[in-house]
C-alpha cells in the first residue's frame, strides 16, 4: 500500500445502509484485471459491449442499458427521459426520488412528482387511480409515468402480478411504468425469479438496475425495455453529468456483478441476514416489525433503552422522529455473527 493508513477497523460492520459496506473482492479484482492499455471511452469499450449483451441476456433482445454513477442518476435520467416538459410522475410518498434525492428530479429533470401514501411502501392501481382519475384537463399536471422502486424503500416486494397490473394500469392511461432497482438483485432473491420475469415479461418500460448497493464502487444502469418509454436517454444521461468517461471501469463492475451469479448470491446472503436478524429482533421483549422482511431491510419498534444500547456499537437509522422506529439493513458482507453480536445486546437488560 503506497502512502494510505487504514483510518477505520475493517471487521467492524454497521447496520446504516448496505452503502456503508465495501467493495466486493470479486469486483475489486475485475477492476484491477480491466486496467492497463488504452481502450475507447464513453461506452465504446470492450467491456460495455459485453455489458450490453448481458444486460439482453438477463432482461432480453429489446433490453438497452446506460451505465450511470449512482441510483439517483438513473432515476433522474430514466425520468427526464421518460416525462414530456408537461408531465408528472406518479409516485408512493415513501419514493427515494421524492425523499432523499433532494429534490434532483424536479430540480435537474424538472419533473413533478405526484405523491400517494402508500402504507407498506408498495403502490396499487388503486392508489394510481387517486391521482390519475379525472384530473385530465389542462390544469392538471399530465401524469405520464408511475414509479415504483423494487424492492421498496419499506423492504417490502411486489410480486410479478402486482407489477403486471400497475402496467397494465398505466399503458391503458398512456403513462410508463418506472422500477427504481436499487436493490433488483434482493427483490429476484426474494421471489426466486430471474430479473426478466418481474420486468420485461409484465410489461415494465424502463429499469433503474442497482450495482452500489450490492457490491459495487459504484455504477448503476438505465436499462431501457421498450425504446419507445424514453425521448434522447443518451443525450440527456450525458447532461446529466451522468456518462463515464472512463467507462469501461463501470462496465467492469457491472460485468462481475451480473455476466455469473455474483448478483444474486450476494443479494440472497444480504436478505438472509436481513431474515435472521428480523427473527431474533421478534423475540426481543416489547419489540415489533413495523414491514414484512423480504428483502435485506429490517423496520422495527424498539424500546428507547434497547435502541441507546445498540446505538453505543452500531450506527443505523432511526425510521421516525422519536426515534421509536429503526431500520436495520444488512449487506453483502454481513455475517451471521454481525448479527448475532447485535441480538445478543438487544437482548440484554
Ligand atoms: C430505492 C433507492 N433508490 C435509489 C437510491 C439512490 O442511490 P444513490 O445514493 O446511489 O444515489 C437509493 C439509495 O439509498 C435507494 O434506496
Amino acid at each position: 500500500m503506497i502512502g494510505v493508513v487504514q483510518l477505520h477497523d475493517p471487521d467492524h460492520r454497521d447496520f446504516g445502509s448496505d452503502n456503508y459496506a465495501g467493495v466486493h473482492p470479486a469486483v475489486l479484482t475485475a477492476l484491477a484485471e480491466a486496467n492497463g492499455g488504452h481502450q475507447r471511452g464513453y461506452g465504446d469499450d470492450v467491456y460495455s459491449a459485453r455489458l450490453a449483451q448481458v444486460l439482453r441476456e438477463h432482461f432480453g433482445a429489446q433490453a438497452v442499458g446506460y451505465p450511470v454513477f449512482n441510483g439517483t442518476g438513473a432515476n433522474v435520467v430514466a425520468l427526464s427521459a421518460m416525462t414530456p416538459r408537461w408531465g408528472s410522475v406518479v409516485v408512493p410518498s415513501s419514493a427515494h426520488v421524492h425523499t432523499d434525492e433532494a429534490g434532483a428530479p424536479e430540480r435537474m429533470a424538472g419533473l413533478k412528482l405526484l405523491t400517494v401514501e402508500a402504507p407498506d411502501g408498495r403502490l396499487t392501481p388503486d392508489l394510481v387511480a387517486s391521482v390519475t382519475a379525472g384530473g385530465h384537463d389542462v390544469h392538471f399536471p399530465q401524469p405520464s409515468v408511475v414509479a415504483v422502486a423494487q424492492a421498496t424503500e419499506l423492504g417490502t416486494v411486489y410480486t410479478p402480478d402486482q407489477l403486471g397490473a400497475l402496467a397494465e394500469q398505466a399503458h391503458g392511461l398512456g403513462l410508463r411504468l418506472y422500477v427504481d432497482g436499487a436493490r433488483l438483485a434482493n427483490a429476484a432473491a426474494h421471489l426466486g425469479l430471474p430479473l426478466r420475469a418481474f420486468t420485461t415479461d409484465v410489461g415494465v418500460d424502463v429499469v433503474g438496475l442497482g450495482g452500489t448497493k450490492n457490491g459495487l464502487m459504484f455504477g448503476e444502469v438505465v436499462v431501457v425495455l421498450d425504446p419507445g418509454a424514453v425521448d434522447g436517454l443518451p443525450y440527456v444521461r450525458k447532461m446529466s453529468a451522468q456518462l463515464a468517461s472512463k467507462s469501461r471501469f463501470a462496465a467492469a463492475q457491472l460485468l462481475a456483478l451480473y455476466d455469473g451469479d455474483l448478483w444474486l448470491d450476494s443479494a440472497r446472503h444480504a436478505n438472509a441476514m436481513a431474515r435472521r436478524l428480523a427473527a431474533g429482533l421478534a423475540e426481543v421483549p416489547g419489540a415489533r416489525l413495523v414491514h414484512e422482511v423480504q428483502a435485506n431491510a429490517v423496520f422495527a419498534a424498539l424500546p428507547a433503552a434497547t435502541v441507546a444500547r445498540l446505538r453505543e456499537r452500531w450506527a443505523f437509522y432511526d425510521w421516525t422522529p422519536d426515534g421509536s422506529q429503526v431500520r436495520l439493513m444488512c449487506a453483502w458482507d454481513t455475517t451471521e455473527q454481525d448479527v448475532a453480536d447485535l441480538l445478543a445486546v438487544a437482548r440484554e437488560g
